[in-house]
Parts: C-alpha cells; sequence; structure tokens
C-alpha cells in the first residue's frame, strides 16, 4: 500500500512528537503492509525549508533503523485565497512534486468559499485531492456540492478512520458512500501517532476488500496512489452521482 496522508514528520504539526515517534509510526505501517508514504504535515503557508529538512532527517532515521518505508514529501495544505499562488511560488509543496496537492478545509463553513479556492488551484494547474470531504458537515448536508467539486476535477481522499467509525456516524456513512459510488480517489490513514490515529492500514483494506471489492482496495489503496505521486493522469470520474 502506499499512504498518502500522514502527520509522521516530528515536531511540526500535532502528529509525531519525536524522532523515536516517527520511527514507531513506519514500522507500524510496515508491518501492516504499506511500502511508501507520503508526510503531509499542516500547512498554510511557507514550511518548505522545514518540511525537507525533516523528510531528510527522517530519512536517514530509516535507513539506519533498517525499516525499509520510502519517504515522499509533501503537505496537508490549508485551502485560503493564497493557496493557488503560494503553489506557483513554489511555497506549498503537492504529493512528491505532482500536480496533485492534498488540500483540507476548515470544518465550520458553507462550503462556498472553499469552491472558490478550489476553482483557483484548478485554474492554476493543479489537480486538488480533497482531504477527508467525508468530515465536513457542509458536503454531509449538501450532496450536490460533493457533485459540483468533482465536476470541476477535484479528487477526493477518505480518511480510514471514517471507513472504520472512528469519527462517528455520518462521516462513515458519507465515506462509504463516496467509496461505493466511485467518488473517492484514494483512502489513507491521515495518521498522528503510533498509537491513537495510527498508520496501521491492514484493517481498512480488510474492511474495503469485504464490505466493497478486492479491486476497490487495490484501486484506492496502492493504484491511484501510486499515479499520485508519479504524477500520472488520473482520469475523470464516473461516479454515480448524488
Ligand atoms: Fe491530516
Amino acid at each position: 500500500m502506499i499512504d498518502l496522508h500522514s502527520h509522521i514528520l516530528p515536531e511540526l504539526d500535532d502528529g509525531s512528537r519525536s524522532l523515536g515517534e516517527s520511527l514507531e509510526m513506519a514500522q507500524v505501517a510496515v508491518q501492516s503492509g504499506v511500502a511508501a508514504m507520503v508526510a503531509t504535515p499542516h500547512c498554510m503557508d511557507d514550511r518548505t525549508r522545514d518540511v525537507r529538512w525533516a523528510v531528510l532527517l527522517l530519512r536517514d532515521a530509516l535507513e539506519e533503523a533498517g525499516i525499509p518505508l520510502r519517504l515522499y514529501m509533501g503537505m496537508e495544505i490549508f485551502g485560503t485565497s493564497e493557496t493557488a499562488h503560494l503553489l506557483q511560488d513554489r511555497k506549498l509543496f503537492t504529493l512528491n512534486n505532482s500536480r496533485y496537492p492534498l488540500i483540507e478545509f476548515s470544518f465550520r463553513s458553507s462550503g462556498r468559499e472553499e469552491t472558490r479556492i478550489l476553482e483557483s488551484v484548478i485554474r492554476a494547474g493543479y489537480r486538488p485531492l480533497v482531504a477527508h470531504p467525508e468530515r465536513y458537515g457542509y458536503l454531509q448536508e449538501d450532496l450536490g456540492l460533493i457533485n459540483e467539486w468533482k465536476r470541476m476535477g477535484c479528487l477526493f481522499q477518505i480518511n480510514k478512520g471514517s471507513l472504520t467509525g472512528r469519527f462517528g456516524a455520518a462521516p462513515r456513512r458519507l465515506g462509504m458512500d463516496l467509496v461505493e459510488r466511485g467518488f473517492a480517489t484514494v483512502v489513507a490513514s491521515d495518521s498522528h501517532s503510533p498509537t491513537v490515529r495510527t498508520p496501521w492500514m491492514k484493517d481498512v483494506q480488510n474492511l474495503l476488500y469485504r464490505q466493497v471489492s478486492p479491486a476497490a482496495a487495490e484501486y484506492l489503496l496502492l493504484h491511484n496512489p501510486r499515479s499520485i505521486i508519479k504524477n500520472e493522469n488520473i482520469p475523470p470520474a464516473e461516479p454515480e452521482w448524488f
């Protein structure tokens, strides 16, 4: 598996609190079948230097510890009206320097401002991968907006914790709907620690395998994440529209 969303870098955000904890997270990921991971600390303005150094440091530590996890550079970008410019100025990282930025939004909003932000990012030549859309109340309540974002060309990353029920009934329902209707592009861990919100992906792999299909598990956990980090084209989705 390839995990495109993780807070594995030490001391940069609310994720890993030390290099030791980052190595533990890497070990958990590898043991659950993850071969590669993109480090995606929360960012909204220029933190490229901090992120780059932290990735280099952790890569070295992984090699020294003999943990076979490939680590790529990325960010979980908090979307604002500045995001498109900052991406073009290389002040924000996409996922492994691809055309795909991982973008999150506030949990409390109407979704209208977010639509404008996504439009500006697309106009700038990027293809946004929206982080955990199933967790936003305004999308749970306005499925038409999901259609709209999909038609614009957005991709959707679903959290494993949403599908396993960690965030409650509404994210679980919408998360499963997005998977079953073909809206989901990627399922990722959004891991924050080795013990709580972990990078263990086996459970969600099994869940997708059994409750959806083996092909869906492969598509969401390996095929699409690989296309994204290789910056390959992802064809427009033809979901079962809401
Ligand atoms: Fe996250």
